[in-house]
């Protein structure tokens, strides 16, 4: 079997191709940075009209490259929520259209299910594990039962971890996107003990019984530790948000590592690290101390891509499941129909 996946729900434009037996044959992604730079951010009608600009010759390559037809394909997917809902439309659209001209089933992807996913693609691992997904719109905890069966452990109730990097980067002066500028000017923090002393930021929610996320009051404790800085871009200073990040996220997992557990006494779960956020290398670093298996796409199945959205759909094919040509663009579409909505974290939960 072989899936065609079309990726545009933020600032990435991508197009990926699939097999059943965990082949990518190819990953084409175009990314807008250039395009939203000036302005600090993802600005979602610039995004719109960029996907639109681009996805049609990233799909001729994909097919020139892999020597593939559209006839070829045994499904057509493509991301058709949550995400800026400009650029959802115009990967969904072509999507459907394709589908609808060589007469294929059409797959409509759910984003977080292919970021879910994309560790049995890496890696093989069975059903079920845990995900710990961290990126720039999203901050969960689930765990991974079977395709379609997902259970949100925690959720974020205020910012996702990539855009508190993002925000938190743009108080020390560093560009966009944060999160790799920040953990580079890290990188040169010489003297941790001096650091701790000298920034002893909060380590949100550490010592919670739930699972959920919250950086809203670290973002706070960095703006006014950087007032008080000539030079903002502190190594000390990014080295210390990325412990308190850090030692969050450890803490999380621990409850949802017990929680896991007592569902499941046999068992000690795989943790599936996944998102744009899974690229920070101290992060991975640090979750390697949790007492359990640790997993990690590489970094082009991390950020947002075309080959995992490919695989989610081949995953809902192989199990007889397709959509109609009438699927919606959805700009929030929980992976989990059954948690509740948490206040303060709009469409991010
Ligand atoms: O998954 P992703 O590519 O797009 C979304 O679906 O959001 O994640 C993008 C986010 C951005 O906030 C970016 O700053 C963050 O991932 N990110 C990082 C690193 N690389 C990307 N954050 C921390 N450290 C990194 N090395
Ligand atoms: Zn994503």
């Amino acid at each position: 079997m072989v899936v065609l996946g079309l990726e545009s729900s933020c600032d990435e434009t991508s197009v990926g191709i699939v097999t059943d037996d965990r082949r990518i044959l190819c990953n084409l992604v175009h990314t807008q940075l250039a395009d939203h730079t000036p302005y600090g951010g993802v600005v979602p009608e610039i995004a719109a009209r960029a996907h639109l600009e681009k996805l049609d010759g990233l799909i001729a390559r994909a097919l020139a490259e892999t020597g593939l037809r559209f006839s070829d394909f045994d499904g057509i997917a493509a991301t058709c929520g949550p995400g800026l809902i400009g650029g959802v439309m115009v990967g969904m659209m072509a999507g459907k259209t394709i589908a609808a001209v060589a007469g294929k089933p059409f797959l409509a992807v759910n984003h977080l299910e292919g970021h879910v996913l994309s560790p049995q693609l890496s890696h093989n691992i069975a059903f079920p594990y845990l995900v710990l997904l961290v990126s720039g719109g999203h901050t969960q905890i689930l765990i991974a039962h079977d395709v379609g069966r997902y259970e949100r452990l925690g959720t974020t109730l205020d910012d996702a971890l990539g855009e508190a990097f993002d925000k938190s980067a743009k108080m020390m002066g560093l560009g966009y996107p944060g999160g790799p500028a920040l953990e580079k000017l890290a990188a040169g923090c010489a003297d941790p003990e001096r650091a701790r002393a000298r920034f002893p930021l909060p380590q949100p929610m550490v010592g919670r019984k739930d699972c959920d996320f919250s950086f809203s009051g670290l973002k706070t404790a960095v703006r006014q530790a950087c007032a008080t800085l000539e030079n903002k871009a502190d190594p000390n200073l990014a080295f210390m948000f990325q412990e308190s990040v850090c030692a969050s996220l450890l803490d999380r997992a621990h409850v949802a590592l017990s929680v896991f557990t007592r569902r499941y006494s046999t068992q000690k779960p795989t943790l599936a690290l996944v998102g744009g956020v899974a690229a920070n290398q101290y992060l991975r670093t640090a979750l390697q101390k949790l007492d359990t298996e640790i997993v990690a796409p590489p970094l082009s199945l991390c950020s947002d891509n075309g080959a995992m959205i490919a695989w989610a759909g081949l995953a809902r094919l192989k199990r007889g499941e397709h959509d109609g040509l009438d699927a919606p663009a959805r700009p929030r579409w929980p992976l989990d129909a059954q948690a509740e909505r948490k206040i303060g974290a709009g469409a991010k939960a």
